[in-house]
């Protein structure tokens, strides 16, 4: 295990009716509140309204709504301006991954003299300070109300980036899963499909001797495919909801992936086809994967492919350790047809035609080709993204 340091300090405040503690939670922080949100689910499920009835007059609200999913980079610009002509004291991020992930630049952006997209672009960029961010959790997925981390796309230049920073951690994220309850079919699936993602990122990786963190992402991929079904088929289901929910946050919350090196196979290749399609995340992050695994299985990997076929799907260990992993691997993809994710490219309106242009582009933004599990370069993502066209047999 590598040297590391964990820091999650966000406070959880976890379960039915936590929004209660909102104006005290809101209260550490100023009188100024610059409420986020994304295409209006949050007034549909009435939550938008809870919001104003608990915080009440003495608190002044600025909103910025419709933040598109893959949250860009003029959205970002138009809150950081909306911060800085109301000096708002602190971001109030109610919704998912991408409203809470724009938050973090908006945040970030308002103390930082230049555009926001320097710091996306560049990480090297020391950032300074941020505003205060509380979030309302409205869907499980990217686990971005317990970490520092954001994904921003620059619609004019077709980049889909990512930055992270301590300072945009949310101070309090409050998670009550029945706020989760009205999200649809396709984008549970997807943000199922996400959890699960990260913590294969996570689980199949070069450093040895971290059974801490590897009993905990299989633990958490247990809990993935234990209760997606239950919350595809009945969706105010509290307990599927509510693990969920937690899975999400513990997914990436540094618990599985510190104390190893190296850098994630799939989601610099997916990230390519949501900057260039504008596809949902975690779609693209389960069409991805089946075909990465089988692309790298090799007699290095092997081991690892088989151990995740018998701890997470529960096979039984062949002598034969490629029957094994082979048949974890037709579990995964299985796994996602059975929730009903479409799983080739052209159903998610991809063809071949920048295939090429996406995979040069990934290995560009990204250290796949030197870092990841398995070094991918750019004709290995190309083989990925071209298996992804059509089903895969097994
Ligand atoms: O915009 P609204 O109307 O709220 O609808 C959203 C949106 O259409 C809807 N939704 C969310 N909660 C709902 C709901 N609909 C009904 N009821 C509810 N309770 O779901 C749609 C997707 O929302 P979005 O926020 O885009 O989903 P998600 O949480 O999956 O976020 C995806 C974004 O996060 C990035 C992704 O790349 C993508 O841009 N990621 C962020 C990470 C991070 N910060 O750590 C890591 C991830 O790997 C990921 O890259
Ligand atoms: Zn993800």
């Amino acid at each position: 295990m590598k040297n590391f340091n964990f820091h999650a300090p966000t406070n959880i405040l976890f379960g039915k009716n936590q929004i209660n503690q909102l104006p005290t939670v809101l209260k550490q922080y100023g009188k100024t509140v610059l409420l986020t949100y994304g295409g209006g689910s949050i007034k549909r499920n009435g939550l938008y309204d809870d919001i104003y009835r608990l915080i009440g007059t003495d608190t002044k609200i600025i909103e910025l709504g419709g933040i598109e999913p893959n949250p860009r980079l003029s959205t970002v610009i138009k809150g950081v301006d909306l911060c800085k002509e109301n000096n708002i004291d602190v971001i109030l991020s109610v919704g998912g991954g991408s409203t809470i992930d724009c938050s973090k630049a908006i945040a970030a952006g308002v103390f930082y003299d230049g555009n926001p997209w320097d710091f996306v672009v560049n990480n090297e960029i020391k950032l300074t300070n941020a505003l205060p961010i509380v979030t309302i959790l409205t869907i499980a997925a990217t686990g971005s109300e317990m970490n520092g981390g954001a994904v921003i796309t620059n619609e004019e230049t077709k980049e889909k980036l990512g930055f992270h920073t301590r300072l945009v951690t949310p101070k309090v994220s409050i998670l009550d899963p029945t706020y989760t309850f009205s999200v649809p079919t396709y984008q549970t699936m997807a943000g199922s499909a996400d959890i699960f993602s990260h913590l294969i990122e996570n689980y199949f990786n070069q450093t040895p001797d971290t059974m801490v963190q590897d009993g905990i992402a299989e633990g958490l991929m247990r809990t993935v495919l234990h209760y997606t079904p239950t919350a595809l088929t009945d969706p105010t289901n509290y307990e599927a909801r509510a693990n969920l929910m937690w899975a999400s946050s513990l997914a990436l919350n540094g618990l599985t992936g510190n104390g190893k090196t190296g850098v994630w196979s799939c989601h610099p290749m997916e990230h390519e086809l949501s900057a260039y399609y504008d596809i949902t995340h975690g779609i693209g992050l389960a069409i991805l994967t089946p075909r990465w695994m089988e692309h790298v299985l090799n007699d290095d990997t092997v081991e690892r492919f088989a151990l995740y076929g018998h701890r997470v799907f529960d096979l039984e260990l062949n002598d034969d350790l490629y029957i094994t992993a082979k048949e974890a691997i037709k579990q995964t993809y299985d796994t996602f047809v059975k929730w009903g994710v479409p799983m080739t490219l052209p159903e998610v309106g991809i063809d071949d035609s920048l295939l090429n242009e996406m995979a040069e582009q990934s290995v560009k933004h990204s250290n796949i080709s030197t870092k990841a599990y398995v070094p991918l370069s750019a004709d290995d993502v190309l083989a990925i993204y071209t298996d992804s066209l059509t089903p895969m047999t097994f």
